[in-house]
């Protein structure tokens, strides 16, 4: 399996993010994060659970410093994200920090995935054996050697889903932002995913996957920060604690009292074929 380990030193003594009274507003009227507090360390792996609209797709922007907080402060691996979001060292903190965007189509932009892929590594300057070796690896990661040539235009969801992740890969940053990487995967890729996940953090990456799929859950995090549908953080603990506590869950819009949640935590545990509450 290729090298996947954390390459930077620098920044693994203090906390990776530091959050502190974050708000953003888009257009500065509509609330899209509201008062947020948080700390995230080197080698965590956190999954940020909301219902459509709760702002985890914005936090992760926040994050990769793409847009700066309309108020209070982050400091992202020792920098001023609202300095990075201004062009300030952005290309080496985005050598650092990658972030897969919900739409693939945001990320392909060029001719072929292999074009796309190989961008990071390029603009980093690296040699051509070198960049080779990075594409290989990535694309081999993500199980796509076989569409390398072919134009994003013209893939699958999936595939484009698992181009614009072997894109960000190939840069090997340290802290990986995944925006619902699973969704709309069959299970064959969705495992892959997973695995990937599991084998980046094992490495020692820092992992901050959104999602609002309960299943993945368990597998891909030891902590998980709750958005609220007005962009607060409602609940913040271990995948039992959150997926435990079904009033968090259905407060924040991740399950539905008059759905059946079998798809929560039951398929993490066998069936019990004599409590008789599953029909056959
Ligand atoms: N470009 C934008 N302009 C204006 N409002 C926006 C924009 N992008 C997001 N919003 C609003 O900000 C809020 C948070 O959106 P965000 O995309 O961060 O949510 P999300 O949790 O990622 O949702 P989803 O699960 O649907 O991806 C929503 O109310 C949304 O309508
Ligand atoms: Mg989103």
């Amino acid at each position: 399996m290729p090298e996947i380990g954390v390459t930077s030193e620098s920044v693994a003594a203090g906390p990776l993010f530091e959050l502190r009274g974050v708000g953003y507003s888009y257009s500065g009227r509509r609330v899209a994060l509201d008062g947020i507090d948080l700390v995230i360390r080197p080698g965590e792996r956190i999954v940020l659970l909301g219902a459509n609209g709760s702002g985890k797709s914005t936090l992760l922007k926040l994050l990769d410093g793409i847009v700066a907080p309309t108020s209070g402060a982050i400091t992202a691996l020792g920098r001023d994200v609202a300095a990075v979001a201004a062009g300030e060292d952005s290309f080496q903190f985005h050598r650092e920090v990658g972030l897969v965007f919900q739409d693939p189509d945001i990320q392909l932009f060029s001719a072929t995935v292999m074009d796309d892929v190989a961008f990071g590594p390029l603009q980093l300057g690296l040699s051509a054996s070198e960049v080779g070796e990075r594409c290989a690896e990535a694309l081999a990661e993500m199980d796509i050697p076989h569409i390398a040539d072919r134009a994003p235009f013209e893939l699958s969801g999936g595939e484009k889903k698992r181009a614009a992740i072997a894109s960000v890969l190939s840069l090997r940053p340290q802290v990986i932002l995944l925006d619902e990487p699973t969704a709309s995967l069959d299970p064959r890729t969705k495992w892959v995913l997973v695995d990937l996940i599991q084998r980046l953090a094992a490495a020692g990456r820092t992992l901050i996957v959104a999602t609002h799929e309960l299943d993945v859950v368990p597998l891909i995090s030891d902590r998980v920060i709750v958005l609220s549908e007005g962009g607060r953080i409602v609940g913040d603990g271990t995948p039992d604690e959150i997926l435990g506590d079904r009033d968090l869950l259905v407060a924040a819009n991740l399950i539905h009292e008059h759905l059946h949640e079998h798809g929560v935590v039951a398929h993490s545990h066998p069936h019990d074929p004599e409590d008789g509450h599953h029909p056959a």
